[in-house]
């Protein structure tokens, strides 16, 4: 009797996950992000951002409830990434996937999320390449060579002619590269040289040196958000090439708000291009700020706390629009098109690429208040990712 019973409650138990999902059912959103190793920022900012959104919002849409289900992939791991995602979806049986900071964990992903007809929402990974992978792939973060782009322009417009470029060894690393030359050479812009440099256990050193030596106006770096970016920093400091004159410009990863206070004065004037500040001063971004410091209030939120907020956007819309009924294909569907307030200002999913069209700002690392923030000063306005069409 009693055995009888443990398995009439075992087979209860294994068909549940099969079970189709009712309107009692949470909503499962299935988060792949990098909480621990050297990329541990990531995971953090995303799923804090996440959390920000829910917290402000309630848990509940169209009398559904909002449950993250999130899984440490490590550090960048494709195999993993992809286990992961296989889990969520036959193990949890998730509505939606989403996370991803780094490129290779998003790429791998693409072909189950194709399978499985997920809709998968990138909130960080940069490369331009990644949404065209998957027709259930849309990303509400940033491409590289959006954000680049406007660089070029900038340092050929203040006097800047001659540029060594050095960026991480791996997609974003290659994209920015290629966004800041095509545009900074197309205004009569030279490079003088270029590297890529390893994105695990990167030693700067010796990478700054060749480039003091070449004696160019500035360098141009693309490295990820975080660890990285303070290495570089300390060894373009330690190396004196602000005292040569070689300035720094990059795109914001190089500045995060998540790290900025750890760059320190070495910081101060370095120029970016990015699409969000926690200085950008709107309504929107005042209560995204408010609501990150609710949960985490030891920390700033940057630009990929910005992109966990925004996905979960994305998603409670999506879920209002369905009455809670959720269907792939009418959710990539309303996905397409979709505008979004975002805490860095106006966002567009464009319904070709689903990838976001967004401002992109030039900033200036100055002192506000006694604390390092990148202050915005120039907008290009409604920017869509050029790469899209350099593969085109
Ligand atoms: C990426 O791997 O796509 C990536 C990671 C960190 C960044 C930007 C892009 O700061």
């Amino acid at each position: 009797m009693h055995s009888i019973r443990r398995c009439l409650a075992l087979a209860l138990l294994t068909a549940v996950p099969f079970a189709a999902a009712t309107a009692a059912d949470p909503i499962k959103v299935g988060v792949i992000a990098e909480m621990t190793g050297a990329f541990a920022d990531f995971g953090q900012q995303m799923t804090t951002g996440a959390r920000a959104y829910i917290k402000e919002h309630g848990d509940t849409v169209a009398g559904r409830k909002i449950e993250l289900i999130v899984r440490d992939v490590g550090g960048p791991a494709p195999d993993v990434s992809k286990r992961l995602a296989q889990e969520l979806v036959v193990k949890d049986n998730v509505d939606f996937i989403a996370g991803f900071g780094l490129t290779p964990n998003a790429l791998a992903v693409a072909p189950i999320v194709t399978e499985a007809k997920k809709p998968t929402i990138i909130m960080n990974a940069a490369t331009s390449i990644i949404t065209t992978k998957s027709p259930y792939l849309t990303r509400v973060s940033m491409t590289l060579p959006q954000v680049t782009a406007p660089l070029g322009d900038w340092a050929w417009k203040n006097g800047i002619r001659k540029v060594y470029s050095a960026v991480a060894d791996y997609g974003p690393g290659y994209d920015a590269e290629a966004a800041f030359k095509k545009s900074f050479t197309a205004q009569g812009g030279q490079i003088v040289g270029e590297v890529r440099m390893p994105l695990t256990n990167p030693d700067y050193g010796p990478f700054v040196q060749r480039i003091k030596d070449s004696k160019p106006d500035a360098v141009f770096v693309f490295v990820p958000a975080g660890e990285s970016a303070v290495g570089f920093m300390k060894a373009y400091a330690e190396r004196g090439l602000a005292a040569a004159g070689i300035k720094l410009i990059a795109t914001g990863d190089m500045t995060d708000d998540g790290v900025i206070d750890a760059l320190g004065a070495n910081a101060l004037g370095v120029i970016t291009t990015h699409h969000y500040s926690a200085a950008h001063v709107s309504p929107e971004n005042k209560a995204f700020i408010a609501a990150y410091a609710a949960i985490d209030p030891g920390h700033r939120p940057n630009f990929m706390a910005v992109g966990g907020y925004d996905a979960m956007a994305m998603i409670y819309s999506v879920v209002r629009q369905l009455n809670g009924n959720l269907d792939a294909d009418k959710a990539m569907a309303l996905i397409k098109g979709m505008k979004i307030a975002s805490p860095r200002g106006p966002i567009e999913i464009e319904t070709d690429t689903r990838d976001v069209t967004q401002n992109v700002y030039v900033r200036e690392v100055r002192r506000v208040d006694g604390k390092l923030y990148n202050v915005e000063f120039f907008t290009t306005p409604n920017v869509k990712d050029p790469g899209k069409e350099a593969v085109k």
